[in-house]
């Protein structure tokens, strides 16, 4: 079976510095990647920065440095918040680099050897923020001003000489390829959106421009830079090292399992990205994974709308792991969602410090006092016990099975619930009152601690700092986190020391005024 899993985020623009939209389809990415981990595959988690274009020639213009040294400075604040997020990432790639634009510039070859590409003249409306062409029934204008009706961002008209892709001739055959792999666009609204689109009739698409020099060269035509949505969505290639097809990375690791993106960039990835690879004959990727916006109020959360929540700011305040857990819970995964200090908040006081965390102490204390500070030796199960250890083992292929769809939802409300069933179970079986039957008493608490290693280990990809804290207390670490031992429910080593841990999560005090 194939225990590869390759993922990649949208290579985002280092026009600005990073914001809350960035960070939570990073955060998503590094759940999936983290998942798939503990799920022993093969993970290869590619993010970075897409750098060429009039946006971000403009941008450094406008900062007063050269587009290079501008772009340096910025890719920077994005590489450094992977890091502040504790993504797993296996690389980081800058649409500078020479290993990307050698992959850039050979693709345009092939398609050009195919006849795929054209010489003309193109006049029509462009966004410069969405590096994006317009038809005239895509604007509007409002106050005097022509504007995307998508984006709501700005146009202006543009006329030169431009290289086209011939992404009419494509029309058919990406149709074809919607219906016979049904599974290529998630979710499932988006995925008739995109074919209503196509079915609309499409254009040759512009990929070249002439006016502007901050992007890769035409190879044959000094005088044009390749459009940057060409350059950028082949960062998924340059990172496996095409057209090296001998190369590990790529023969592992090609055609990638899925492009995790928001729905506004989802033409580029589910249309004219398929449509590039299948004029170059190179297979097309599992899966584009379109999920919804963050928004600020009724709006999308964007540099250019000026809305942003600064995820530095959220995670020097409240702690990266509580807020990975929130963009998860709060925003229901492939929709658009509101997110709140205040909602944080809470958040973080039920469901991390009550349920989780309370758990965690509560257990670990007990034992320490009535166990002689050990993991029960002595142990009997009783049907009681059982039923609430086998759900694990029960659900575990449907687990998997609901996020190879991507169903973040399922996988957290499956975690809530059984926080609160394991809560419950502990106080229903009142394990100090049990205190004249050693062994029922042991057999609680061995249950319990047995149900705390599990929750931790599903608890891992969402917030693996604190899961890891809490599995000290087993003295179990990183290397040791496989899902598929959530079946086992005698993992834990009869007789080991239990280790006190620090409190995980600390509780908000709320002023309600
Ligand atoms: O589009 N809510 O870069 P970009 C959720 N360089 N996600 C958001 C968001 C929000 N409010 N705002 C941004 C580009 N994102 C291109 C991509 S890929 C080959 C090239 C996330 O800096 C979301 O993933 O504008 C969105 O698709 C991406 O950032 C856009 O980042
Ligand atoms: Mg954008």
């Amino acid at each position: 079976m194939d225990k590869n899993f390759y993922i990649t985020t949208p290579i985002y623009y280092p026009s600005a510095k990073p914001h809350m939209g960035h960070a939570y389809s990073s955060i998503a990415a590094d759940f999936f990647a983290r998942f798939k981990i503990i799920d022993d595959y093969k993970v290869h988690f590619l993010t970075g920065t897409d750098e060429h274009g009039l946006k971000i020639q403009r941008s450094a213009e406008r900062a007063g440095e050269t587009p290079q040294k501008f772009c340096d400075e910025i890719s920077k604040t994005f590489r450094d918040l992977s890091d502040t997020l504790n993504l797993c990432n296996t690389d980081f790639i800058r649409t500078t680099e020479e290993r990307h634009k050698k992959t850039v510039q050979y693709l345009w070859s092939e398609l050009e050897k195919n006849d795929d590409i054209y010489l003309s003249n193109y006049s029509g409306w462009y966004s410069v923020s969405d590096e994006a062409f317009y038809s005239e029934d895509e604007i509007e204008e409002i106050d005097g001003k022509k504007i995307a009706i998508s984006s709501k961002s700005p146009v202006e008209w543009i006329e030169e000489e431009s290289y086209f892709f011939r992404l009419s001739k494509w029309e058919k055959p990406l149709l074809k390829y919607y219906e016979d792999n049904p599974d290529f666009i998630y979710p499932e609204s988006r995925r008739n959106e995109v074919i209503s689109f196509v079915k609309s009739g499409l254009k040759d698409l512009s990929v070249s421009r002439k006016s502007f020099s901050w992007g890769i060269p035409v190879p044959s035509n000094k005088n044009h830079v390749i459009y940057v949505w060409l350059d950028a969505l082949t960062n998924y290639l340059s990172a496996l090292n095409y057209p090296n097809k001998d190369d590990e990375l790529f023969k592992k690791f090609w055609p990638a399992s899925i492009h995790l993106i928001g729905k506004d960039i989802l033409r580029f990835h589910a249309v004219y990205w398929p449509a590039f690879l299948l004029a170059a004959k190179i297979e097309v990727p599992k899966r584009v994974y379109g999920h919804g916006w963050i928004l600020s109020g009724e709006e999308k959360m964007s540099k250019s709308k000026g809305n942003i929540l600064d995820p530095l700011e959220i995670i020097e305040e409240y702690g990266l792991d509580p807020l990975r857990y929130y963009l998860i819970k709060e925003v229901s995964f492939g929709n658009d969602g509101n997110i709140s200090q205040d909602r944080l908040e809470d958040c973080i006081n039920s469901d991390l410090a009550n349920n989780y965390g309370n758990l965690c102490q509560r257990v670990t204390a007990f034992a320490i006092k009535n166990c002689d500070g050990k993991i029960p030796s002595e142990i009997k199960f009783l049907d009681e016990d059982l039923f609430i250890l086998d759900k694990y083992k029960k659900n575990l292929d449907n687990i998997r099975s609901k996020i190879d769809h991507q169903n973040i939802n399922f996988y957290i409300d499956y975690i809530v619930n059984s926080l609160f069933e394991a809560n419950k179970y502990f106080n229903d079986q009142e394990p100090w009152k049990k205190k004249d039957d050693q062994i029922r008493l042991n057999t609680i608490v061995y249950t319990t601690l047995e149900i705390v290693r599990k929750i931790s280990f599903l608890l891992y990809p969402i917030i693996p700092e604190s899961s890891l804290k809490a599995l000290k207390i087993f003295d179990i670490n990183e290397d040791q986190i496989k899902l598929n031992s959530i079946s086992d429910n005698e993992y834990l080593n009869k007789g080991n020391n239990i280790n006190k841990i620090d409190i995980l999560f600390k509780k908000i005090e709320k002023n309600n005024d």
